[in-house]
């Protein structure tokens, strides 16, 4: 080798070292979380639970794009609301958003397949993931899950009081314990007499309101209600409460609504404080709230949106309401319990073929009892028996078939149950996958 090319060679090595080096890792963008196994089974059975009481409430599951046109949520959720002020995300040039909440969507397309026409009650549920860009901290994500039912059709205040023992029963089933906080907002008859009330109280207290109470005060009065920091929540302490002054046909209905849920023995307490940050609630509202969760206390919310299909272009007159719940959080307060949720890798059978011989048959009697729906883990890379039982024991397999060249010549694997530690022999071909099944359908031999 001449001195140039052993320079060349050198300096390739070194350029290749120094790229190695400069890989940088690619991470999971700031508040979006992978879900892996381990963890996924919790949400699996979180779905499984909540799925069974939806269908006992009669819903039906509808799936949902999640890239809508930016004016359906600025129209619906509200223009000043901090959701569709800051926390969307928005592809400016096309005017679409990935949806900060599935209510919108699911009333876009409740109208767009007229769905008001097939039943006069439509009882809808979707389960996915939403997009906010908060700040990221326990129990908030800008990519998080919710669990979201909707009744669209019916004002009946009993329509209010169950959606609210559905959401109490679920997270009874859960093992969740939860305050269930209730309010109403009243209706566009008696809000805005009453924000004008509001207004004249917080603008005599305007100096000593925060920053965002201060523009809110024109704004989005209500939402100065809400506020978390200290000095406003001490300022509007005695502020008017929009309970008393309901007009006559909302006092009616929340009066109702409390008497459903006394009826359906679900505990409650009133919070005149409650607004909401959506626009477009009316009349009742509620939220489930945890004390274990610090800052995120809300694992659940509501409430009712009479004129929202209206206007979103659909029908005059037909009444909606609904709630979501925040997996994640759910899932904090799951995980809490430290039950154990199974593990998605507990597998019938592990087939440790030994050598090039013993793989390749294994492989095919694989196939075959996977087509029978059993679950077989089996390792292609051609470690030893050791390694592979060790890894038969992470897949908490119940049974381990071992095949070698001495077994493919007899035509018959060692079948070893690993719970009691017995060996059987067993036949190998393909075409004798019965004489397995009944060791695998019942561990004892
Ligand atoms: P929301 O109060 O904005 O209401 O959200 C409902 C629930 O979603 C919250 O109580 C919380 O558990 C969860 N959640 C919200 N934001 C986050 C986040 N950044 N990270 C983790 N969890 C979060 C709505 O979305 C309405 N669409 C509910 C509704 C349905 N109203 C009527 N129908």
């Amino acid at each position: 080798m001449c001195g140039l090319d052993f320079f060349c060679m050198a300096t390739k090595s070194a350029f290749f070292i120094l790229l190695l080096e400069t890989v940088v890792k690619i991470q999971a963008l700031k508040g979006f979380k992978d879900i892996v196994p381990g963890e996924v089974e919790l949400w699996q059975y979180l779905e499984k639970v909540a799925r069974e009481i939806f269908e006992c409430f009669n819903f039906s599951e509808i799936r949902l794009p999640i890239l809508e046109e930016t004016e359906l949520f600025a129209r619906s959720i509200g223009e000043a609301t901090d959701i569709v002020e800051k926390e969307m995300y928005t592809f400016v040039d096309k005017k679409i958003t990935m949806r900060p909440e599935a209510t919108a969507s699911l009333l876009r397309a409740y109208i767009e397949h007229g769905m008001y026409v097939q039943k006069p009650v439509q009882r809808l549920f979707t389960i996915g993931p939403m997009f906010r860009h908060e700040r990221p901290q326990k129990g908030r994500l800008r990519q998080f899950h919710q669990m979201d039912v909707e009744v669209l059709g019916s004002e009946n205040p009993r329509v209010d009081a169950e959606l609210m023992a559905m959401g109490a029963m679920l997270l009874g089933e859960l093992g969740i314990s939860v305050s269930l906080e209730v309010n109403s907002l009243g209706c566009p008859e008696c809000r805005p007499g009453y924000r004008t009330q509001l207004i004249s109280y917080i603008t005599e207290r305007l100096d000593a309101l925060c920053g965002d109470c201060k523009r809110r005060s024109s704004t989005n009065p209500l939402r100065v209600l809400d506020c978390k920091v200290p000095t406003c929540r001490e300022q509007m302490l005695s502020a008017p409460a929009l309970q008393d002054h309901l007009c006559a046909p909302c006092a009616d209905h929340f009066e109702k609504v409390q008497a459903g849920l006394k009826q359906l023995n679900v505990v409650y307490s009133l919070n005149k404080f409650m607004v909401r940050g959506l626009d477009y609630y009316c009349r009742t509202t509620f939220e489930f709230i945890t004390s274990d969760l610090g800052a995120q206390a809300a694992v659940g919310a509501g409430g009712r949106y009479d004129g929202l299909v209206e206007t979103l272009g659909g029908p005059k007159n037909s009444p909606g309401i609904g709630f979501a719940m925040g997996m994640e959080r759910l899932v904090l307060l799951l995980q809490q319990q430290e039950k154990d949720y199974g593990t998605a890798e507990a597998v019938d059978l592990f087939i440790a073929g030994i050598g090039e011989h013993g793989s390749h048959g294994g492989f095919a009697l694989a196939h075959a009892l996977r087509a029978e729906k059993y679950k077989i883990a089996m390792d292609h890379e051609g470690r030893s028996l050791k390694s592979q039982m060790k890894q038969a024991h992470k897949a908490c397999a119940r049974f381990v078939l071992i095949i070698g060249d001495a077994e493919l010549a007899s035509g018959k694997g060692v079948l070893r149950n690993m719970a009691t530690e017995q060996q059987q022999e067993v036949l190998l071909a393909v075409a004798d996958i019965a004489a397995l099944i009944p060791f695998l359908k019942n561990s004892t031999y």
